[in-house]
Order: C-alpha cells, then structure tokens, then sequence
C-alpha cells in the first residue's frame, strides 16, 4: 500500500458524495485481489455474494451461506488496509431482525466487516434498525436483487414503469430514514438512479445505474472480461491494459474522471 494514505471510514463515503467526488468500488473475494485493489485506489471492497457465481461456479447466489462470507470476508481483511470492506449479509440470513444481528455480529468480529449489505427496501426497514441501533454500518440494496432472483423470474432490468420507479424513490427515502449509511442501485434506468441519489443525502453506488450515481461498483471477474458473457453495463478495462494492476489503476481513472459509465453502459 502507498504510504501516508489513511484507512478510510464510513463517514467519508458521505463525504465524498458532499463533495462531489466519485466513490469507486470493485468485488474481491481474496487477499491478494484486496491488495491490489488498495494499492490502486479503490475506495470500497465488496465481498458480495456474487461470489456464489463467480468463485463456486453456481447459477445463482442463493447457495452462499454465512460461513462462506465469513471465510472470504476474512480474507479480503488480510489483504486491505485503506479500503472500506463491505459484505454481503447472504440469502435467509437476515429474515428477521434477531438473524440479522446474529449474522452481521460474525461478519464483523470474524470477517473484519466495516458495512453489511443487504437486499430490499420496505420490507427491511425493521432489521435496518434494529442494526444501525446496534452501531452496524449497513447499505441497502435496490433494484435488481439477485437472492429474490426466483421471485423475478431473472436478471432483468428493474424500475422501468412508474409505479415501479416510484415504488423505488420511496425505498431508497425509507432506507435512508431507517439509518442506511449507503445504496447500492443495481439495473435500474439512468434517469432514475440520478433521481433517487438527489432525492437523498447518502451516497448511491451504480452498477447498471447509469453516471448520475454518487460511485461505481462491477464485478471483479466482468471488469477484467473473465466472464463468459460481459452484461451491457461492464466493461472489459484489460483490454489495451498492461497488467492486472493496470487495469484496475484504469478503472479507478475512469470512475473518477466520470468516463464511465458511457450512455452504452446504461439502461434508459
Ligand atoms: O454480490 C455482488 O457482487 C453485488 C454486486 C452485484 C453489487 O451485490
């Protein structure tokens, strides 16, 4: 890690949205990913549970358990210093309030956790509070919700009608209101995303959200064309670099400079 920088805490990322500065935020899953990441300038690690997809090979992230994010969450912990780490509270593991406290109190004291995500809007308001009562950092998550992936019949782009939109503005003021920290807005039209992340004073992160979100998150394995199918919002950034690092260094570039997302990136 470049010297001087400080670890960075969860009241910056409000900060940062004050100030108009892009948060930048990537998956990992590992130590040596985490350190790379930190030495590029990442702002927030997210060890999501994506990593039933990318890491296990399933088709979904409703196998992820608990323990798999406390294991790869502890890793991430090993091998970051600066960044904000922000875990994936998994599927079922925070249906009621007295779960969420259960399952976030490992993600903390074992997985060195900073945030704990989770998924939904109004129907979460209830372990919203009951964590940041505790003093839990958390981040919502709307939009595209991919442990409700069942329920919506695929990854398909949400938001689209207005009552929908609505629906959506209303969650992310809800989420705020409950004591949310930050919104993760996933798959949802360009012009809505801009609208919720003025509608409320904590920063949104974007992932096929479109540029008017106050950061980007993608996924590790996408950015780096890993995947066998790169989805319309990502983009390859080791293509035309030199190196790994390289291209992580051109991602945090292109986040803070607001050179991506490109309109071809979005959904409208
Ligand atoms: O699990 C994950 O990687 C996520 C991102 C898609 C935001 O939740």
């Amino acid at each position: 890690m470049t010297p001087n920088r400080r670890a960075l805490v969860v009241p910056d990322l409000k900060k940062m949205k004050r100030d108009g500065k892009p948060i930048v935020a990537l998956t990992a899953y590992d130590a040596t990913f985490a350190r790379a990441m930190d030495d590029a300038g990442i702002d927030v690690i997210l060890v999501g549970d994506s990593l039933g997809m990318v890491i296990q090979g399933h088709g979904t992230t409703l196998p992820v358990t608990l323990d798999h994010m406390v294991y790869h969450a502890a890793a991430v912990a090993r091998g970051s210093r600066r960044a904000i780490r922000m875990v994936d509270l998994p599927f079922m593991s925070y249906a009621t309030p007295a779960d969420a406290l259960a399952s976030a109190a490992r993600l903390l004291r074992e997985g060195e956790a900073h945030i704990v995500k989770l998924e939904g809007g109004e129907s979460r308001l209830d372990v919203v509070r009951a964590l940041t009562r505790e003093g839990v950092p958390v981040a919502g998550h709307l939009g595209l919700l991919p442990q409700s992936v069942l329920r919506l019949g695929g990854y398909t782009v949400q938001g689209r009608d207005s009552a929908s939109a609505e629906a959506l503005v209303e969650d992310a003021k809800h989420l705020e209101e409950a004591g949310a920290a930050v919104l993760i807005l996933e798959c949802i039209p360009a012009g809505l995303a801009e609208r919720i992340t003025q509608s409320i004073s904590i920063p949104t992160i974007g992932i096929g959200a479109g540029l008017g979100c106050d950061g980007q998150v993608l996924v590790l394995t996408d950015m780096l064309g890993l995947s066998s199918k790169c989805p319309k919002f990502c983009k390859d950034f080791l293509e035309g670099a030199t190196s790994i690092s390289d291209a992580l260094g051109c991602y945090v570039e292109a986040v803070r400079t607001r050179n991506f997302p490109r309109p071809e990136h979005a959904f409208g």
